[in-house]
């Protein structure tokens, strides 16, 4: 082949980056000078450590779990399978809460919770320990052992982290599934888990309205004959109907039950939770994690990321439904003796003040939250943060989809009184914890990029022929060697985990996204590989035209989506959010359309840009781009709409069509 053939093939095969976003924030003085890891070098030094010497590093952060048996072996690896702390016993609910109680933490809030009408509960970490204790007992008083698998289906409560660490505690693997599912996304889940009993609760408060749990549990058990028991967990006080023999009221259970309970030695490779997760096509996968590796990842991590210290007050708002809130509102705070808060319903509930007044109202000091969600804030107006008091916040966290660089400076700005560490923390179901991100003390950020991989994790970006890309160049991001909290294998479909991860690249573990990294070696992830787009040659994220979009001061978001095209293979149809105040109009339209042109160049001025009030996203707050290309070529939606937020936002989008 020849040099310039090469080079074809080479440009054909990787994809573009065309950001241009340059502005550096070093890590502030006096937040690096407390931090567990205050500089530069020092990450340095331990990430090089935690490569070269993986089951050394590793065996050494493990001393800092409580072990039952202490663990024989670090790592066999046998690609695609990986088995961490072979011979070792723990369990992860006395890791979570007994050891605490130990100490003089028995009696500091572990979880102080506000429900959406504004009640506000706390439970110390022995509060909490008792109650997961009695729960522990009457599930085993229901026939539940280890091994079993045991659905969730409830609201953020903090009984819903109650039942995980008592499914935790005797070795049950749970499976949540999101509350804002409908029954037949929980039939095909517990179906798929072969679920023994569901957890759920009479209904949720959210928006002001209640969310009926309990009669889409009756419609989906009808057709699960695995399931024996349903517990419902009285929080609206709604009737619901109540089947002798198989439901059982949460109260009643515990009432009788004991507040004592010895948690049971498990194997280091017990299955701790199976949680589903569609990605944006095709039937759920039941992504697998197993008790010692995921608690070593997710402790370390907000060890070092959040920085965590006894005086903090963190609050994560994921729902416990998605792998954030499993990660960061139970196993990892609890594991490191935080202090948590909850909170139970809408962001704009009564009014778009909410998160900030429970800000300052709690003294919150970490907040670790959702790009979607920050998008909305800029939409929803800067007067709603501004009234409010956030000098308790030290650090901000963004998790989910690549963060627009504009939303970061907002964020920081607005939020953090451009004081405050961002770590955007890249990660996803599969990967348990979070595997790039800034460490607030040590690493420089750049609003949109993941920046440095955590401690352990080697991720490279690769052209399709397996070739390492060059700087600066798009190509397909893998991790490249295990680590302690990854993914064991798809719940009851150990071929489809090979071929989803690991076929690509053979022994490579593949996260579906694109990604391109800097002359300072910044990892820049541009959005899943599904999702690039190609017009006239030149393989585009769609995320970085979006964030071009949100550059401009009236776009509050943007989708972009390509669509077939004669002249150009590809072109790119733009959906609109703008900020409260503006309206559409023609003008407006050409003004995007420029914009873009300067921002990027003139390949990739969108071909059509349409206003829309809302893109449709899924219940994770990720844009559905597949849904929007259909609309954006006019064809009718087909494929898993289960996962689809607002799906009048789709009607709404065709509505214009017809116009
Ligand atoms: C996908 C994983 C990880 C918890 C919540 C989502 C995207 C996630 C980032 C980030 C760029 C990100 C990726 C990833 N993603 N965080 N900081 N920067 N992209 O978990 O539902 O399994 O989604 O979310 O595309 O693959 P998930």
């Amino acid at each position: 082949m020849s040099e310039t053939q090469a080079k074809a093939v080479t440009s054909a095969t990787s994809i573009e980056s065309v950001s241009q976003e340059q502005r550096v924030f070093p890590p502030p003085e006096d937040f690096a000078k407390s931090a567990r890891v205050g500089s530069r070098a020092a990450y340095d030094a331990l990430y090089k450590r935690s490569i070269d010497d993986p089951a050394g590093f590793f065996a050494e952060q493990a001393r800092e779990l409580r072990w039952q048996a202490p663990p024989q072996q670090t790592l066999e690896w046998r690609a695609p399978h990986a088995r961490w702390f072979q011979g070792g016993k723990l369990n992860l609910s006395d890791n979570c809460l007994d050891r605490h109680t130990e100490t003089w933490r028995a009696n500091k809030a572990a979880i102080i919770w506000e429900g959406e009408p504004g009640e506000v509960r706390v439970f110390t970490y022995r509060e909490l320990l008792r109650e997961v204790c009695r729960f522990a007992n009457a599930l085993q008083s229901l026939g539940i052992r280890s091994g079993d698998r045991v659905g969730i289906y409830m609201g953020m409560v903090p009984e819903a982290a109650i039942a995980m660490l008592a499914c935790a505690r005797i070795g049950a693997i749970h499976s949540v599934v999101f509350g804002g599912f409908a029954a037949e996304a929980v039939r095909d889940r517990m179906n798929d888990a072969q679920a023994k009993c569901v957890i759920t609760q009479d209904g949720a408060f959210r928006r002001g309205a209640v969310v009926p749990l309990k009669p889409h549990v009756d419609k989906a058990v009808e057709q699960c004959p695995t399931v024996e028991h349903v517990i419902v967990l009285e929080r609206t006080h709604d009737p619901i109907d109540m089947k002798p023999g198989r439901d059982h009221r949460w109260s009643e259970l515990v009432e009788k039950a004991s507040a004592k309970h010895t948690a049971p030695a498990l194997d280091a490779e017990h299955p701790l939770f199976i949680l589903y997760t569609s990605g944006t096509t095709g039937k759920p996968k039941g992504v697998m994690h197993t008790t010692a590796g995921y608690l070593l990842g997710a402790y370390l991590t907000t060890k070092y990321v959040f920085d965590m210290r006894d005086e903090d007050v963190y609050w994560c708002t994921a729902d416990i439904g998605w792998v954030t809130g499993h990660s960061y509102i139970v196993y990892g705070p609890l594991s490191i003796g935080a202090t948590v808060l909850m909170y139970e319903g809408a962001p704009n509930q009564p009014d778009p003040a909410r998160f900030w007044q429970m800000i300052e109202r709690h003294r919150v000091s970490i907040f670790y939250t959702a790009p979607t969600a920050i998008r909305t804030f800029v939409k929803w107006g800067d007067q709603y943060p501004n009234k409010h008091d956030l000098s308790s916040l030290r650090l901000l966290g963004s998790v989910g989809e690549p963060i627009n660089p504009e939303a970061w400076m907002w964020y920081r700005k607005v939020i953090g009184g451009d004081r405050c560490p961002i770590v955007d923390t890249y990660w996803q179901t599969e990967t348990g914890s979070i595997v790039m991100t800034p460490l607030p003390g040590a690493i420089a950020s750049k609003p949109g990029s993941c920046s440095l991989p955590f401690f352990g994790i080697s991720p490279k970006v690769l052209r399709e022929d397996g070739s390492e890309a060059g700087v600066n160049e798009g190509g397909l991001l893998v991790i490249d060697k295990p680590w302690p909290s990854m993914l064991r294998t798809v719940w009851g479909d150990d071929e489809r985990f090979k071929q989803q991860y690991f076929a690509r690249f053979p022994g490579k573990y593949f996260t579906g996204d694109g990604a391109r990294r800097d002359a300072d070696g910044y990892f820049w992830v541009m959005g899943r590989i599904d999702d690039v787009v190609n017009v006239s040659g030149h393989r585009l994220g769609t995320a970085e035209i979006e964030s071009a979009l949100v550059s401009h001061a009236a776009v509050a978001e943007a989708a972009v989506v390509g669509v077939p095209d004669a002249m150009t293979g590809q072109a790119l149809v733009a959906f609109v959010t703008l900020k409260g105040h503006e309206k559409p109009s023609a003008a407006l339209n050409a003004k995007l359309m420029e914009h873009v042109a300067e921002e990027i160049g003139k390949f990739a001025r969108p071909k059509e840009i349409r206003f829309a009030e809302a893109v449709p996203k899924t219940r994770s707050g990720k844009i559905m781009r597949r849904l929007l290309r259909d609309v954006a070529q006019g064809h009718e939606t087909k494929g898993d709409m289960t996962t689809l937020e607002d799906i009048g936002v789709i009607a709404k989008l065709r509505a214009h069509e017809e116009e």
